[in-house]
């Protein structure tokens, strides 16, 4: 999410990758009759250890220690642009929960961070990963989401192993369907409406039924829908997805959610990877290599 940028720990490819933090708020370039965001902060309060109004749980890092046995490589389940996720067990509720330990490099202020979390807690939908909540302790900051057991899109489509089965059409067009639920929330019921900027099959989580959850939608700032109201002219987003209007001016509206959308949907139906350097030069770029075929 935008109040947690700061540099790659992974190789994977990301447009902001080595940028520095997002500015503040207030820096930013947000519509000036925007009250709902004064409400925000005013309603974090000041104290870091109480901060009012916020429905995710505060958690201590000792416990999320334990839900996770020590941050064992055992419990490692995956590691994004962000940091390592963990799955872990809550002691008191036996909750099964992952753990997702945001790097300590370039991140945000306190104040920065629980106004990102109060935001996040706002927003229900069964095709959102729920975020159960989250751990400030000393320069620690660890969110807490609902597990998801089946893990990614990515995992059943693009990384496939040999002899895993191939998602079935039935399982690609409910993942779509549940994905675009999800992105309708942001886009239409939210409010304010919330722009997802990373949109991609790895950010789609899925359940035992294989129902699609978003995840890391924190990345997406609170946005005005409309074609002239940019949110911010830095470009967050991961290459391949990012929609080109977007990328080469910064202006970012809910279309480059739908091209993103777009993208994941063609990895859907061709099963390949939006860039994929092992193929041929002419097929890298999977959309480039669909527009050449169907001549648009
Ligand atoms: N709530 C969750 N439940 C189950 N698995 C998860 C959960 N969140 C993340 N994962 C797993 O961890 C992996 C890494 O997630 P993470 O969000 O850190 O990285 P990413 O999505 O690959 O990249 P990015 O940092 O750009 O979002 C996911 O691909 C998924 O397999
Ligand atoms: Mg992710």
């Amino acid at each position: 999410m935008s109040c947690f940028l700061g540099p790659s720990t992974n190789n994977k490819s990301r447009e902001n990758e080595g940028s520095s933090m997002a500015a503040p708020y207030e820096q930013q370039n947000l519509p000036r009759n925007d009250r709902r965001q004064i409400t925000t902060w005013e309603a974090v309060g000041t104290n870091k250890e109480s901060p009012k109004n916020i429905k995710a749980k505060s958690f201590k890092f000792r416990e999320l220690a334990t839900a996770t046995n020590s941050f064992r490589q055992e419990f490692l389940i995956g590691e994004g642009g962000f940091g390592r996720v963990y799955k872990g067990k809550m002691e008191k509720t036996g909750q099964v929960v992952a753990v997702k330990q945001l790097d300590r490099n370039g991140l945000q202020g306190n104040r920065e961070f629980l106004v990102e979390i109060f935001r996040l807690s706002l927003l229900h939908h069964p095709n959102l990963a729920n975020l159960i909540g989250y751990c400030l302790d000393g320069d620690q900051r660890l969110l807490v989401h609902e597990f998801m057991p089946l893990g990614s899109l990515e995992d059943h489509l693009l990384d496939v192993v040999v002899g895993q089965q191939p998602l079935d059409w039935n399982s690609r067009i409910r993942i779509a369907l549940g994905a675009a639920k999800g992105l309708e929330y942001l886009h239409e019921k939210a409010n304010p409406p919330v722009i997802y900027r990373d949109f991609k099959s790895s950010n789609i989580l899925l359940n035992v039924d294989f129902d699609a959850k978003l995840s890391d939608f924190g990345l997406a700032k609170l946005g005005s829908v409309g074609d002239t109201q940019n949110v911010s002219s830095r470009v967050v987003g991961t290459y391949g997805y990012c929609a080109p209007e977007y990328h080469k001016t910064g202006q970012l509206t809910v279309k480059s959610d739908v091209y993103s959308f777009g993208v994941v949907l063609l990895e859907l139906i061709t099963g390949k990877r939006v860039i994929d350097t092992t193929r041929p030069c002419h097929e890298q770029n999977l959309v480039t290599w669909v527009s050449t075929i169907f001549n648009f």
